[in-house]
């Protein structure tokens, strides 16, 4: 995977940019482990920006009531579109909002966002955001499932986790068989490790019979009955994408 490389040709690090009305929530869970390390020595970079910073009246608000009635409260057009304009982030970089209306995430997707330049990403509070703004700074509204969150940072973590690990020098040799059994659209097979027994349940001999092949031809059917039992729409999403000419795009 290359990475965008800046003008002198060094390798641009990967930013995600969050506007959030809870700033004091980043950088959260992404601050330990793997990624809060790679955070730490530079390996991408995290700002989170309050969307009340760029409220104009005197109680700072940033929602009001929907037009034509209803419950809750949206967020204003113009004090979104302000804090999107303040962030002043490139042009190639993509803009999200998180949102349960938006198109689901997927792997392939997190893939092209995590060989970019970086996100900017909206996360949303309240009913919802003004449709205007979403329109007018071409948001691209992604959902990470059919659930609502009370907002779209949660769900900002999840998907920005799902880049870090992906980053060059993130994760090591550990991006691990998982991710590519995902790519090619089945579960992973299961796992086991010592004891050699469990509460009277071995592991599958064939494990550790050091046949390679065999091991591999086994991995390979668990992973495909564990989909056919679970995911039945990813099976028939890859028979779909195997039928489809090579140069086709979503469009
Ligand atoms: N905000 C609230 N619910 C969400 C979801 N399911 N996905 C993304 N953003 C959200």
């Amino acid at each position: 995977m290359t990475l965008p490389v800046n003008r002198d040709g060094s390798r641009m690090t990967w930013r995600a940019t969050v506007l959030t009305l809870f700033p004091e929530m980043f950088p959260g869970p992404l601050g330990v482990s793997l990624a809060g390390k790679a955070l730490a020595s530079g390996l991408w970079a995290l700002e989170a920006c309050d969307i009340r910073a760029s409220a104009t009246d005197r109680h700072r608000s940033v929602d009001d009531t929907p037009a034509g009635g209803g419950p809750g409260m949206v967020l204003r057009a113009d004090v979104l579109a302000a804090a999107i304009d303040a962030a002043n982030v490139s042009p190639d970089r993509p803009r999200l909002l998180m949102s349960p209306r938006g198109r689901p995430l997927t792997q392939s997707r997190v893939v092209e966002l995590a060989a970019g330049p970086g996100p900017l990403i909206v996360c949303g509070r309240f009913e919802g955001i003004d449709q205007r703004v979403i329109e007018a700074r071409r948001l691209e509204e992604v959902s990470i499932g059919d659930y609502v969150l009370s907002g779209g940072e949660i769900a900002a973590f999840a998907l920005i986790d799902a880049c870090v690990r992906l980053l060059p020098g993130v994760m090591g040799k550990l991006v691990s068989g998982a991710d590519e059994s995902f790519s090619e659209g089945l579960l992973e097979y299961p796992q086991y490790t010592r004891p050699q027994e469990f509460e009277g349940q071995p592991i599958p001999e064939i494990l550790l019979s050091g046949d390679h092949a065999r091991v591999a031809a086994w991995r390979r059917a668990e992973a495909e009955a564990l989909t056919r039992a679970r995911r039945p729409d990813l099976l028939v999403a890859r028979t779909a994408d195997q039928k489809r000419p090579k140069n086709a795009t979503d469009g």
